[in-house]
C-alpha cells in the first residue's frame, strides 16, 4: 500500500495572502484542492493524509472529501506542527500499518502532474531507496561572499529538487524518530540516517508556489493549458454464443453475447477509454488490470463508475460522450433511447448512441464480432 502525506500546514508568510497558503484560491480553486486533484489522479490506490493548520481543519476536511470523490474513505486530515518537519512527522503517525511506501508532497506544488507521483512510487518500489524528483539547474551559479564573486560553480553536477519525495516507509519513520535537527527536505533527513537517495526526472509544473510572483505564474500556466479536451476510445469483442449479451450496461435477452475477460461490454469499455484518454489518464487496460479480482466478470457499469470517479478526481467534468456501435447485431433501434438515458445517468453527462453496419466488409460485416468507437469531451472543473 502507498501512503501520500500532503503537507499544507504552513502559514504562507512569503505569499502574504492573509490566510494559510494552501487555502488561497488559484483560479477559483484552493491550492490544496488543486494539489489533491493531482494526487488522486495517480494510478496506485493510496492512503492520503492531509496535514493542515489547526485553524483550518474543517476547511481541509471538506476540500479533501471533494477532491477524493469516490475515494473519500482513503483520505484523512491531521493537524500540523510548528515546522514542516513536525508536520511531516504528524502525517507519518497517521499512516495505516499496511503502508510500505510513503510519498511526502508539498500542497504548495499545486500543479504537480499525477504522472510524477507514479514515477516516484515506481522508482521507490524498484530500488528500495529514497527517490526525489529533480531538474537540471538552468542558470549559471556563482559562489559569493557579500557582493564579491568568488567563483563559478560547475552546474553540471547540480540539480534542484521537488516533491513528491518517496521512501520505504519503515526506514523513513525510523529516520524521523531519531532526527535531532531540522533538515531542509525529507531526503536530507533520510540520508542523515545513512540511507541512499536517488533522483528521477522532475517536472517543470511541480514548481512551488512561494511568492505572489509564483502564484501569478501558476495562474498563467492554468490559463494557457486548454480547459477543454477530447478523447477517443475503440473496443472490439468477438461474438460468443455461449454468453449472455451485456451492452451499454443493459442486458439483451435472446441476443448472441460477447467474449471477454469481463462481460465483454464493448460499448461501456470504449466510453471508458474515451474518458480516460480525454483526461490524460491512460487507458482501461492500464487502469483496471485483467489480474485485478474486482473486475473479473464485472459489468460495464462498474468500469464506467470507476472511470468517472477517476476523471473527476483528476479535476475534470465530463461535457458529453458520443458512441457508435459497428455491428450486424444487436439492432439498437428499439432500445436506443433507453440505452442513452442509462448511459447518461452512469456518466453524469449526455451520452448519445448511434449504430451502423460495415456493408458486409471486415469482421463486423462477416458477423464475427462488434466494434465500438467513442469520443468524450471533458472540461477542467472550475
Ligand atoms: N508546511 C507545513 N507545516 C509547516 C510549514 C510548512 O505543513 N509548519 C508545508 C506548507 O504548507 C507547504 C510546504 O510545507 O505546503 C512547503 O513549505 P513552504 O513553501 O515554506 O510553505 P509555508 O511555510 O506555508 O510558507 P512560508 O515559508 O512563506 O511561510
Ligand atoms: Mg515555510
Amino acid at each position: 500500500m502507498i501512503g501520500i502525506i500532503v503537507v499544507a500546514a504552513g502559514s504562507g508568510a512569503r505569499l502574504g495572502a492573509g490566510q494559510p497558503k494552501a487555502f488561497v484560491e488559484l483560479r477559483g480553486v484552493p491550492i490544496l484542492e488543486r494539489a489533491l486533484a493531482n494526487v488522486f489522479g495517480s494510478i496506485e490506490p493510496a492512503q492520503v493524509v492531509v496535514v493542515a493548520p489547526a485553524s483550518h481543519l474543517a476547511a481541509a476536511r471538506s476540500i479533501s472529501a471533494r477532491a477524493a470523490g469516490a475515494a473519500s474513505g482513503s483520505v484523512s486530515v491531521v493537524v500540523g506542527g510548528a515546522t514542516r518537519q513536525d508536520s511531516v512527522a504528524n502525517g507519518l503517525a497517521a499512516l495505516d500499518d499496511s503502508v510500505e511506501v510513503v510519498l511526502v508532497h508539498d500542497a504548495a506544488r499545486a500543479l504537480t502532474p499525477s504522472a510524477l507521483f507514479d514515477r516516484v512510487t515506481r522508482a521507490v518500489v524498484a530500488s528500495g531507496t529514497g527517490i526525489i524528483p529533480s531538474l537540471p539547474v538552468a542558470d549559471t551559479i556563482k559562489r559569493v561572499a557579500g557582493t564579491a564573486v568568488l567563483e563559478t560553480v560547475d552546474r553540471s553536477a547540480l540539480v534542484h529538487v521537488q516533491t513528491p519525495q518517496g521512501f520505504p516507509r519503515a526506514a523513513l519513520a525510523a529516520a524521523y524518530a531519531q532526527a535531532s535537527q531540522e533538515f531542509t527536505d525529507d531526503a536530507a533527513l533520510f540520508s542523515s540516517a545513512g540511507h541512499t537517495v536517488q533522483v528521477v526526472e522532475g517536472e517543470a509544473r511541480a514548481f512551488k508556489i512561494t511568492t505572489p510572483w509564483d502564484l501569478a505564474r501558476a495562474e498563467n500556466v492554468l490559463g494557457i493549458t486548454s480547459s477543454i479536451r477530447t478523447g477517443v476510445g475503440i473496443d472490439v469483442h468477438a461474438y460468443d454464443a455461449a454468453q449472455p449479451l451485456w451492452l451499454g450496461g443493459l442486458y439483451w435477452p435472446d441476443e448472441v453475447g460477447l467474449a471477454g475477460h469481463s462481460d465483454g461490454d464493448a460499448l461501456c469499455h470504449a466510453i471508458c477509454d474515451a474518458l480516460l484518454s480525454a483526461a490524460g489518464l491512460g487507458d482501461i487496460g492500464g487502469r483496471f488490470g485483467t489480474d485485478d479480482p474486482r473486475f473479473a466478470g464485472a459489468h460495464g457499469d462498474v468500469f464506467l463508475g470507476e472511470t468517472v470517479a477517476l476523471v473527476s478526481g483528476a479535476g475534470w467534468t465530463v461535457g458529453n460522450v458520443a458512441v457508435q456501435l459497428i455491428a450486424k447485431h444487436p439492432r439498437l433501434g428499439a432500445r436506443r433511447t433507453e440505452l442513452e438515458s442509462h448511459l447518461t445517468s452512469l456518466v453524469g453527462a449526455p451520452v448519445s448512441v448511434s449504430a451502423t453496419t460495415s456493408d458486409g466488409l471486415g469482421f463486423t460485416g462477416r458477423a464475427e464480432g462488434v466494434a465500438v468507437i467513442a469520443t468524450a469531451l471533458v472540461q477542467r472543473t472550475a
